[in-house]
């Protein structure tokens, strides 16, 4: 299979339709800095996060996974002046870093980031009965996924968009004895969203200048 011509595209469209600027190039060369696995979404990705949010008027956005803020960042410009975002990281390390780029890119104001285990300040905003999102992007570690969708289900509202990252996994998702705990992670979510008629879901394939993965796409009924 060529797969060249898959990045080639990939390029091609994010020079028309989604160039990065200095505060997400700057962003993106963080994890570099850090030494650490590139698993930043695609520029092309975060303008399809930025499509989404404008499909749904989206004004308060709860990610899980902030990592360096790169996404972070693509939400957080389409999000008009009153506009919230909240981002999740368990990753205390990554916490200067992601602040100092989400405060380049002069979004501060509309960006929170917190630190901790997302099952628990999941849980916590259950409980304080905090207004639902608009838009919610999962891209956390994996084996919870299908905890963390069914608790930001308790946090969404008919309308709501929930974009999943990574449930493609290079087609491992289809390897019924696969033993990485990733790659099942992803598959029990894969099946819940197959059973769940709270959600309209599907699953868009990716190809690009990332390895083949894919994004779930579920609205709330
Ligand atoms: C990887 C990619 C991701 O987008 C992610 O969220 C986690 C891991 C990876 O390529 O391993
Ligand atoms: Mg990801």
């Amino acid at each position: 299979m060529d797969t060249q011509i898959f990045a080639q595209v990939d390029y091609y469209i994010s020079n028309l339709l989604a160039n990065e600027d200095s505060s997400l190039i700057h962003a993106r060369n963080s994890v570099t800095d850090l030494g650490i696995p590139q698993q930043c979404i695609s520029a092309n990705q975060g303008k399809f996060l930025q499509t989404m949010m404008k499909a749904c008027k989206a004004k308060r956005v709860l990610e899980l996974g902030t990592f360096v803020g790169y996404s972070t960042i693509w939400m957080a410009k389409a999000l008009p002046e009153n506009g919230l975002l909240i981002s999740i990281d368990v990753n205390k390390s990554l916490l200067t870093t992601a602040t100092e780029n989400i405060k380049l890119a002069n979004v501060s104001d509309k960006v929170k980031l917190i630190t901790g285990t997302a099952l628990d300040i999941l849980k916590t905003f259950i409980t304080e009965k905090i207004e639902p999102f608009d838009f919610i992007f999962m891209d956390a570690d994996k084996p919870p996924y299908e905890a963390y969708f069914k608790l930001v289900l308790k946090l969404s509202k008919p309308g709501t968009i929930i974009v999943l990252d990574n449930v493609v996994r290079g087609g491992k998702v289809m390897d019924k004895n696969c033993t990485d705990e990733v790659v099942q992670g992803v598959q029990k979510l894969n099946t819940y969203l197959s059973q769940c008629n709270q959600v309209t879901a599907t699953i868009i394939q990716n190809v690009g200048i990332k390895d083949h993965d894919g994004m779930a796409l579920a609205i709330v009924n």
